[in-house]
């Protein structure tokens, strides 16, 4: 199942219900670790991501069991003395685990998380602030190992927004003995959700979602039942498709007071929505307006998980569309992709690009190369005229659940192979 194939140019109809978050499931799930007790996390998306997540805590010694409604996560036989050796494989697309670790055990040896397709991801943040809070890194066999013989509260100030940093930071940050206050945090809901699940389990955290974020250390911790919420990425890609096939449907679960930005700019690109707490209903404009200007930034600015598939809308906009990647350095490999469907973009600075739209886009075979890319690629599909064939697309299930079920529920001619 590593191709999707399209047969696009049909207008969008129907209603889908949106999965839960991957970005709050996996801190979430980090999180567990902290209990030494029992959750249960209802609406846990079923992706990639979240079953290697799953892995590396039993290979920590948790104990897993998916449910109907949700995941069961029990921590109560994470052993200090597993974790001495144990190199946490795998640990680069689950770093939020280094801070549970350091919380419940004190150390954790894990493979240098390098880069990916979309840029270095470095870590200097993650080191720096933990650092402060009494964590020793170093590197050895390749390995990066950290040990915290006494994890302290401190005053941090982050020099510029990081989820994971600030993330790692909260889940030592209730173990720690002290207060923790951190400056500078990143503000995405996928931190106010993960402080949620953690004042659930008895912890003390003030400001989840603001750029200060106080964390009480030293309470112990309980088991809980958390839902998960629904995911923001998924719900603005379904409401971009619409954008871009015209047609209206509705996004059941969408959390619309997490999407202004991207409600925003789809407004721009001629949308009309309805919204409840129920979902958004999507209205999708007959041709696509150009938006000017569309620059990503932290969260609550236009989301970089977004920009691909913004990009993908405006291949067909009524004129000139400047898009802008602030966040990570290479988010722009889908451009070749497109090309080959017929778009005119032109890179016009290093991280911009100049997308002057075009009247139609020509089914072709394309690569995914990362996962929000390759969910792109699949609306550049579903825009265009003939038959599209996606590849690479282990990386679009990284991230969602079933992206051909949910399209085909919208009245796409779309199936995995
Ligand atoms: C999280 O990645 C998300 N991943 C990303 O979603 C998302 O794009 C990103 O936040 C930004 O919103 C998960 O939550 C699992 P960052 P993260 O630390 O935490 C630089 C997806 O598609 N930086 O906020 O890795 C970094 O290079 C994924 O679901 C440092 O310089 O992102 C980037 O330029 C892709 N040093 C910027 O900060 C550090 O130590 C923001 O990164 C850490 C980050």
């Amino acid at each position: 199942m590593d191709s999707i194939r399209i047969r696009g140019g049909v207008a969008l109809q129907g209603n889908v219900c949106i999965q839960g978050s991957k970005n709050a499931a996996l801190p979430i799930l980090a999180a567990t670790l902290l209990t030494g007790d029992s959750s249960l996390l209802k609406n846990c998306p079923r992706i990639a991501d979240v079953y290697a997540m799953v892995s590396l805590l039993k290979s920590l010694g948790c104990t897993v069991n998916w449910q109907e409604n949700g995941i069961e996560v029990d921590s109560s036989r994470v052993r200090r003395g597993k974790m001495q050796s144990e190199a946490v494989k795998g640990m680069r697309s689950s770093l939020c685990l280094l801070g549970a670790l350091l919380g419940r055990c004190s150390e954790v040896a894990m493979e240098h998380p390098g880069g990916c397709c979309i840029g270095a991801r470095p870590i200097d943040l993650h080191i720096y602030a933990l650092e402060q809070m009494g964590v020793d890194f170093w590197c050895e066999d390749g390995m990066l190992r950290a040990t915290a013989d006494r994890l302290h509260g401190a005053g941090i100030v982050l020099p510029k927004p990081s989820v994971g940093a600030t993330e790692n930071v909260i889940l030592a940050g209730v173990c720690a003995e002290g207060d923790t206050i951190l400056e500078g945090a990143a503000r995405e809901p996928e931190i106010t959700a993960l402080c949620g699940y953690l004042k659930c389990c008895g912890a003390w955290i003030e400001g989840a979602g603001t750029e200060r974020i106080v964390i009480r250390g030293g309470r112990s911790l309980y088991g809980t039942e958390f839902t998960i919420p629904a995911d923001r990425i998924v719900a603005g890609t379904y409401l971009l498709a619409c954008m871009g096939t015209g047609g209206s449907i509705f996004l059941e679960r969408a959390p619309r007071e997490e999407m202004g930005a991207v409600l925003e700019v789809a407004e721009r690109m001629g949308g009309h929505f309805c919204s409840s707490d129920e979902g958004i209903y999507v209205q999708g404009p007959v041709r696509p307006r150009a938006v000017s200007r569309i620059e990503t930034a932290p969260y609550p600015g236009f989301p970089t998980d977004l920009q691909s598939m913004a990009l993908a809308v405006e291949t067909l906009g009524e004129g000139e569309s400047l898009i802008e990647e602030t966040i990570f350095e290479n988010r722009f490999r889908v451009v070749e992709e497109f090309r080959r469907m017929g778009a005119c973009i032109e890179q016009v600075g290093e991280r911009s690009v100049l997308v002057r739209g075009v009247s139609s886009l020509r089914g072709a075979d394309v690569d995914a190369k990362e996962l929000r890319g390759g969910a792109a690629l699949v609306i550049g599909g579903l825009m265009a005229q003939g038959k599209t064939n996606v590849t690479g697309c282990p990386f679009i299930y990284r991230g969602y659940e079933n992206i051909c079920r949910d399209f085909r529920e919208l009245g796409a001619r779309i199936i995995s192979v």
